[in-house]
């Protein structure tokens, strides 16, 4: 299996181009999975505060035995912390849950538009950043206007945009706004939460030509359009499998076959109207 590549972010770090979700990854088996997920190469752990396991993921990190500058850490603010001060503050709450010296990428978690203060949160996160508490700095469920707004208030990019994006939902007209202004995009549900997804005819006939599972035809998918996807799962076989997809290359035809899967959201969960505290 080839090491998981990575990209420069707009800021300069280095960014995996998959990386591992860790959503309900708790307890002891949250830990050995996480664990479990470093050996086989993931250099990147998404959780967030409303997971509950920054705790685990923090563990998993001290116990894998990779040296911490090799490892990427990424956190989220939840909506109940939005504010400048509420932010810096939430910031050292995850610094203490994880009980590491510092957090390499920290997202606002959702835009909760009707509380009017990603702006002031973003200030926070800068101001983190200032501080040394976070390395990288971003956003997640942003639409283009609430970015424009971002950088038009502060002047400050976010690196990274993590969004619903899998074959079911390719956000097409986002990913072409992150391209012009140099923010990466994140997928998260990449696998569209397994779903019917993965029974698709197209992914198994891509999946045969290429002597891989369809899993492996979308996850290459997400990274040949240039997103970083985060795929969860607590099982080390496939975390192997989720992982091993640096080793062939889609076309651009089969790539607008597989965006042409589109439905649209899977959750209703438009940024817009969905608010989470
Ligand atoms: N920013 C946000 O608002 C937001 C929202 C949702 C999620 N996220 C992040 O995105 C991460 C991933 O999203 P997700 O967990 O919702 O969904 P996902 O990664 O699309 O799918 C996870 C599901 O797929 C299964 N699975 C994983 N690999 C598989 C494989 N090779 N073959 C068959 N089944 C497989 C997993 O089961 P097993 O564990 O049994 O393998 C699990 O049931 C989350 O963990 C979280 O970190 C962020």
């Amino acid at each position: 299996m080839s090491a998981i590549p990575s990209v420069t972010l707009n800021d300069g770090a280095w960014f995996p181009e998959l990386g591992l979700g860790t959503y309900n990854l708790r307890g002891t088996e949250g830990v050995e999975a996480m664990v479990s997920a470093i050996e086989t190469g993931y250099r990147l752990l998404d959780t967030a505060v409303n997971y509950e396991n920054e705790r685990e993921v923090g563990e998993a990190v001290r116990r894998s035995g990779v040296p911490r500058d090799e490892l990427l850490v990424a956190s989220k603010i939840p909506g109940r912390h939005h504010g400048r001060q509420e932010a810096i503050d939430s910031v050292k709450g995850s610094l203490g849950m994880l009980d590491l010296d510092r957090i390499d990428l920290h997202l606002i978690h959702w835009p909760n538009p009707s509380v009017g203060r990603y702006v002031d949160t973003w200030q926070g996160l800068i101001e983190a950043r200032q501080q040394g508490l976070v390395r990288s700095i971003g956003v997640s469920n942003f639409t283009e206007s609430m970015l424009t707004e971002l950088i038009e208030e502060t002047g400050v990019v976010p690196a990274v945009n993590q969004v619903e994006l899998h074959p079911y939902f390719p956000q097409e007209r986002l990913r072409a706004f992150h391209a012009q202004h140099g923010i990466r995009t994140e997928s998260w549900s990449p696998l569209a939460r397994r779903s019917e997804l993965l029974t698709e005819q197209l992914l198994h006939e891509l999946a045969t030509i290429y002597e891989v599972t369809p899993t492996q035809v979308v996850l290459r998918w997400h990274t040949q359009l240039g997103s970083t996807p985060i795929p969860k799962s607590s099982d080390p076989d496939r975390q192997r499998e989720n992982a091993d997809v640096f080793d062939f290359t889609l076309t651009e035809e089969q790539i607008a076959a597989i965006s042409a899967l589109e439905r649209g959201r899977l959750w209703g969960a438009d940024p817009d109207t969905h608010e989470e505290m």
